[in-house]
C-alpha cells in the first residue's frame, strides 16, 4: 500500500521542526531524503494525494536553510477578487479542504502575521485546531495600536492558546507595553515610514532577532498587499473559491503597471482543494 497523507503530514511537521542551519543527517527521517542540491524528496510508494502535499509544501520545507528569513502569503477569495463581503463576512469563503491547508501552513511556520483589521472583524485564535501540529506565534501587525480598545477582549490577547506579539511601531511602545505587557509587545523602529509607508522589512528583521524565520502572512488583503509591494514575500498561496461576492472587501490590491509587459508574471503551480484551487505563486522567480 503506498503511504498517504495521514502518514506524511508528521513527517513533514518533523522537518519544519528541524534546525535551519547545516546539513540534514542522511536517513533522518525514514519516507523522506534530504540532498544538499534538490533538498527534501519523498522516498519509496505514495499515493497522488500525498505527493501533491508534498509537492505543494516543499519550497517552505526546503527553503533557507541558512537561517535566512522565508514568508508566505495567503488569501482566500471569491472568483471576482474578494476576501470578505464588504461588511467584513469572510467566513467561510472557501471549502474544508483549503481550511485545512491554512491551519497546515500556521502549524509549518514560526509565526503567522494578520493585520489588524483582520482580528477587529474575525477575532481570530490563529491556531492550529483542525490538523496536528504546534501553534505559531501570533504577530498583530498594528503600526497604530488600532487594536488597544480590543486587547481586555481578543481571543489573541487572552485565550493564552500561543504566544502573541503586538507589532508597532516603536514611537507607541510604552502605550502598548502599558496595556498589553512587555512580553507581548515587538516595538519596532521606523516602523512607520514617510508618509505612513509600513517599513515592512523591519518588522522582518525585529521578527528574524527573535528566531522567528518561517513567517506566514494570513491576511487580509491590505496587510498581504503590502508585503507584496514591499517585496517581501518569497511565495503566495491564493485559494481561489467559485464565489462571486460583487463589492466586497478586495484582495491584493497595489500600484499597477501602465503597460501589461510590465506586470508581475510569477511562476506558478495550481492544485484542487475540495472545490477551491490554490493558485501557488513564485514571487522570487523574475518575470
Ligand atoms: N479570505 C481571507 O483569506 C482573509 C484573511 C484574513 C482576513 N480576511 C478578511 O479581510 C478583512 C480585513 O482585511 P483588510 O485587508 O481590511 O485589513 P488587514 O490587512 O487585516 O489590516 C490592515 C487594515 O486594517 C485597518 N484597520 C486597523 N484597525 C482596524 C480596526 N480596528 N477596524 C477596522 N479596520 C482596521 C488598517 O487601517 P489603517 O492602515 O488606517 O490603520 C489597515 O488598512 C476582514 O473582513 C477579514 O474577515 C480574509
Amino acid at each position: 500500500m503506498p503511504g498517504c497523507t495521514d502518514e506524511l503530514w508528521p513527517l513533514l511537521l518533523a522537518i519544519a521542526q528541524m534546525p535551519r542551519n547545516g546539513s540534514v543527517a542522511p536517513g533522518a527521517l525514514a519516507g523522506v531524503s534530504w540532498g544538499a542540491g534538490q533538498g527534501w524528496a519523498l522516498q519509496g510508494r505514495w499515493d497522488t494525494p500525498a505527493q501533491d502535499l508534498f509537492a505543494l509544501h516543499k519550497p517552505l520545507l526546503d527553503a533557507r536553510r541558512d537561517g535566512g528569513v522565508w514568508v508566505i502569503g495567503q488569501l482566500g477569495q471569491s472568483l471576482d477578487g474578494c476576501v470578505a463581503t464588504r461588511s467584513g463576512d469572510s467566513c467561510f469563503i472557501n471549502g474544508p479542504e483549503t481550511l485545512t491547508h491554512l491551519h497546515r501552513l500556521r502549524a509549518l511556520s514560526d509565526a503567522v502575521i494578520v493585520g489588524a483589521g483582520t482580528v477587529a472583524c474575525d477575532n481570530p485564535r490563529l491556531t492550529t485546531r483542525h490538523v496536528s501540529g504546534p501553534h505559531p506565534t501570533r504577530v498583530l501587525l498594528d503600526p497604530t495600536l488600532r487594536l488597544a480598545p480590543l486587547v481586555s477582549s481578543a481571543h489573541v490577547f487572552n485565550d493564552g492558546q500561543a504566544p502573541t506579539l503586538w507589532l508597532c511601531d516603536a514611537a507607541l511602545r510604552e502605550q502598548a507595553v502599558a496595556r498589553a505587557g512587555a512580553l507581548r509587545v515587538l516595538a519596532v523602529p521606523g516602523l512607520l515610514g514617510e508618509g505612513g509607508v509600513l517599513q515592512l522589512e523591519r518588522a522582518v528583521a525585529a521578527l528574524r532577532s527573535r528566531g522567528l524565520t518561517r513567517l506566514f502572512v494570513e491576511g487580509g488583503g491590505v496587510t498581504v498587499s503590502r508585503f507584496l509591494v514591499r517585496r517581501c514575500l518569497d511565495r503566495l498561496h491564493l485559494a481561489v473559491a467559485p464565489l462571486l461576492i460583487g463589492d466586497g472587501r478586495p484582495g491584493l490590491r497595489f500600484d499597477g503597471a501602465e503597460r501589461l509587459a510590465d506586470c508581475l508574471r510569477p511562476g506558478c503551480r495550481v492544485y484542487r482543494l475540495g472545490s477551491d484551487q490554490l493558485w501557488d505563486l513564485d514571487l522570487r522567480v523574475p518575470n
